[in-house]
């Protein structure tokens, strides 16, 4: 196989469904501007380099739909040959195509690919906008169609995840992301335009845009005021709009590129992807997907958890990142994990947080002058997917 590398990693900013502020911003909008920065801000090379763009996104249709992969590379003003295409693992979308923009240039199928993601929540809701489960299907197998905080209650419930231990992991989660945001410490942050409509006196629309530079969900909080707020998916619960994952909007992506491309253009790699693993689990449990995942990657890379520098683990409830973090003895790395703050803080804009986290990683790998680093998550539907980095 032939050596692929990472040579640029970005994101927009996470902005909350529906009341933040890319909430008349299109999907296509934020994919295809994070596609034609993350080529301008890598030196030597040019959007004719590109030969493909793989494009996570959990909900693909409607304003997301047609292939977004495609359409939002040739509104970024890729040339026609760029080819493009979606990629759904529900959660882990966009690290999954990382892993499959790796892979095709491994196995010499492209030079230069993209991976990428994209969802927007507040155009195309969780679920879609018109869910047709099976119908025999869905009577005799109901789990595979529950609500994801319903799955983040029986974890919590199965392996005694305490609510003021979710709720003191969410209070870490704000605290570290409001203290990067104060210092300014989000270098993987492209300064992204939110569209947005403002009527003329003659009754027509006029569309302005105005430059966002923050995940706009970070709102730091303590145990005391997170254990208030009320339960949302069973009355004597534990998970609640605190604990949980921010329903977000948000676009982010890595280029890859053979080990002769970089030769031959003068690029810069940054890192690899080591090694992806995704693991199927029981679905009314989804949230454990990691403690298989993880262990998994690590045995292919020959790595243990000793070697890792920084981890991200997707934040999709407290109740699951935390019994995923106990399970894997992690707990004496804390300082290690989500060292920025998680999906509670920062939001969890569901295709396109594999590649999200990536470029989160990878700045986060950058501070602390690491070389290991892992992307992991939770799937709906009863998965768990984690990938190792390495920096160079
Ligand atoms: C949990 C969930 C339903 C909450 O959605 P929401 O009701 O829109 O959330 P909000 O931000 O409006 O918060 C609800 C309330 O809690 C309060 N709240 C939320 N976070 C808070 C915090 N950190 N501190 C204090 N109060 C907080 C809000 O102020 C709001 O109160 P109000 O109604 O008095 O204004 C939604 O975030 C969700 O579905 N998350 C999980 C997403 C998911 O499943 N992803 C896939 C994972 S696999």
């Amino acid at each position: 196989m032939r050596d692929a590398y990472i040579v640029q990693s970005v994101r927009t900013p996470g902005c909350k469904q529906k009341r933040g502020q890319f909430n008349q911003t299109r999907p296509e909008e934020l994919a295809s501007f994070i596609m034609k920065e993350a080529v301008e801000r890598t030196p030597n090379l040019k959007p004719e380099d590109l030969d493909d763009v793989m494009l996570g996104c959990a909900f693909p249709e409607a304003e997301q739909g047609l292939n977004l992969g495609r359409i939002a590379n040739q509104m970024a003003g890729f040339p026609e040959k760029v080819s493009g295409a979606v990629v759904n693992r529900f959660c882990a979308s966009g690290l999954e195509a990382i892993a499959l923009a790796s892979a095709r240039v491994q196995m010499g199928w492209s030079e230069v690919c993209m991976g990428a993601g994209c969802e927007s929540m507040t155009f195309v809701p969780m679920g879609g906008n018109v869910p047709r489960p099976h119908p025999e299907y869905s009577k005799t197998n109901p789990e595979n169609y529950i609500s994801m905080g319903v799955t983040a209650e029986n974890v919590a419930n199965r392996y005694n995840v305490s609510r003021e231990d979710q709720d003191k992991f969410a209070a870490d989660s704000q605290a570290k992301a409001a203290a990067a945001k104060e210092a300014d410490n989000f270098p993987e942050i492209v300064p992204t335009p939110a569209y947005y409509y403002v009527e003329q006196a003659d009754g027509t629309y006029k569309k302005e845009s105005k430059i966002v530079k923050y995940d706009d969900g970070i709102r730091p909080s303590t145990p005391e005021q997170l254990g208030k707020l009320r339960t949302v998916f069973a009355a004597a619960g534990s998970v609640t709009a605190g604990n949980a994952s921010q329903t977000t909007d948000g676009a982010a992506a890595t280029i890859i590129a053979s080990k002769e491309k970089c030769d031959e253009l003068g690029l810069t790699p940054i890192g690899r992807l080591v090694t992806y693993a995704t693991v199927g689990c029981k679905s009314d449990e989804m949230g454990v997907g990691p403690k298989y995942a993880i262990p998994a990657a690590l045995k292919t890379a020959g790595l243990t958890i000793d070697d890792i520098d920084i981890w991200e683990i997707n934040e999709a409830f407290a109740s699951q990142a935390l019994h995923c973090i106990r399970e894997l003895d992690l707990e004496k790395y804390m300082d290690r994990i989500n060292i920025k703050g998680g999906a509670i803080a920062l939001g969890h804009p569901l295709g396109c947080t594999g590649a999200k986290l990536t470029a989160t990683m990878f700045a986060n790998l950058k501070q602390v002058d690491g070389k290991y680093g892992v992307v992991s998550m939770c799937i709906g539907g009863g998965m768990g997917a984690a990938a190792i980095f390495e920096r160079f």
